[in-house]
């Protein structure tokens, strides 16, 4: 398997953040204790993620039950910031950072989120050790490895891989309308049309924290330049002020006209329960809503469906979750059991199935995932990869700031004109 098509080369403070809140889920004693008669805890144990909403946060239980059931005597305290994507929880994680108060391990996106932000910094402990001595080098794709990687060693644990051009749609609505889901950009028009003919909003969009608008524009730009002027964006391969770009703006002002007048306040499972509950037709959104839609009881190709986002067919864009190891770790001995077990493949067919992701091993059980996360795993194999630049894959965490804020003036005025100058002058820097 050719995984060198993953991702752009490493070139290269977020919003300012809502009030964050740490939210203690599952009560250390009811996750360690499952099943179990040890009343003490001989060490403890703090993960920090955004994992809060359905399908994330069930995949993150599943994954602490099972280290309760190897470490029972670990407290297990579970510091997941609300907010999709990780808009409050990464400035939380910054100011702790900072502080000198790091959690014990903490969720970051594999690529230039992981390396620029932390690593090159200095604040993380090398985790090759890990892989090297559970036989497990050759366990994930070489490519994965090599963006989790700096100077020769490995710096976190990646959990799962996500796909994140896909169109999610009611079936119900579809068949009633006798509308096939859209294939290509001009279908896509059409469909949405047809559905608002019909008074039923197209799209549902959920871009309080702004990056779901973002994830947006990454697919359209992904179906407007085809994978490898879009990869070629972030390498510096592609120029930004060309004419696709303007392409792409004017598209994605389109599908901002069909989408649910409320999206600046609702989140993005919000926008997925909108169509769960028929006030929405379809959403653009990573595979994690696939999760959401199952821990809300429905199964694929029963109520709900999926295409690869139209014009975007035979390519994956991915963008995976992990874990790493900060350097003062309060509880260094703790986080490297629970490394161990993320990275086993029991942890990822724990997590995974539940998270609406694929596992980032290649020896997984495929039987255990349903007919989307398999039609997943196939894609993996044969689609040309390319990275998420909303998910930290494919640019600098500086970069992704900028061109976030020209996306949230751009929702505002539509301007495409100015967008694409401030996007041309974002990418100086960072491109080269
Ligand atoms: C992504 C993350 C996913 C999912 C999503 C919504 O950035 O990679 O695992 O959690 O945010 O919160």
């Amino acid at each position: 398997m050719d995984y060198r098509r993953f991702l752009g080369s490493r070139t290269g403070a977020l919003l300012a953040a809502l009030t964050a809140a740490i939210v203690l889920m599952a009560a250390p004693a009811a996750v360690h204790g499952a099943g179990r008669t040890e009343t003490h805890a001989d060490s403890r144990l703090e993960i920090f993620s955004w994992w809060t909403a359905g399908g994330e946060a069930e995949g993150l239980a599943a994954m602490f039950e099972l280290f309760a059931e190897k470490h029972p005597s670990v407290q297990l305290i579970n510091a997941a910031v609300a907010g999709g994507a990780g808009t409050n929880a990464k400035t939380v994680l910054d100011t702790r950072m900072r502080g000198g108060n790091p959690p014990d391990s903490f969720q970051v996106h594999a690529g230039h989120e992981l390396i620029d932000a932390w690593v090159v910094s200095g604040k993380m402990e090398p985790i090759t050790f890990i892989f090297r001595d559970n036989g497990w080098l050759n366990a994930f794709p070489k490519d994965l490895i090599e963006i989790i990687s700096y100077k020769g060693e490995i710096y976190s644990v990646p959990v799962n891989i996500h796909r994140s051009n896909v169109l999610w749609y009611n079936k119900k609505i579809f068949s009633e309308a006798g509308l096939p889901p859209p294939t290509s950009f001009d279908q896509l028009v059409k469909v949405c049309d047809a559905l608002a003919a019909r008074g039923v909003t197209p799209i549902a969009l959920g871009d309080n924290g702004i990056w779901a608008s973002m994830h947006l524009l990454e697919n359209v730009l992904l179906a407007t330049m085809g994978p490898s002027r879009y990869k070629g964006l972030w390498t510096g391969a592609t120029p930004w002020d060309g004419g696709e770009l303007r392409t792409a703006l004017s598209r994605f002002a389109t599908l901002l006209r069909y989408v649910n007048t409320d999206h600046a306040t609702l989140s993005w499972d919000g926008a997925a329960q909108y169509v769960i509950d028929g006030k929405c037709a379809m959403t653009v959104m990573g595979d994690w809503a696939e999760g959401y839609f199952k821990a809300k009881g429905l199964s694929p190709n029963k109520e709900f469906g999926w295409v690869p986002f139209p014009g975007t067919k035979g390519t994956f864009m991915m963008l995976s979750d992990s874990f790493g190891l900060p350097r003062g770790a309060p509880d260094r001995d703790a986080a490297v059991k629970w490394l161990t077990v993320a990275a086993s493949r029991e942890g990822q067919d724990a997590f995974n199935p539940k998270k609406g992701s694929i596992p980032s091993r290649t020896d997984c059980d495929r039987t255990l995932y349903d007919a989307y996360l398999q039609s997943a795993m196939d894609s993996f194999r044969t689609d040309t990869i390319v990275p998420s630049v909303t998910h930290g894959a494919a640019a600098a965490e500086g970069w992704v700031t900028r061109i976030q804020d020209v996306v949230a003036g751009f929702v505002c005025d539509l301007d495409v004109e100015k967008a694409a100058s401030k996007l041309v002058s974002a990418a100086r820097g960072y491109t080269r």
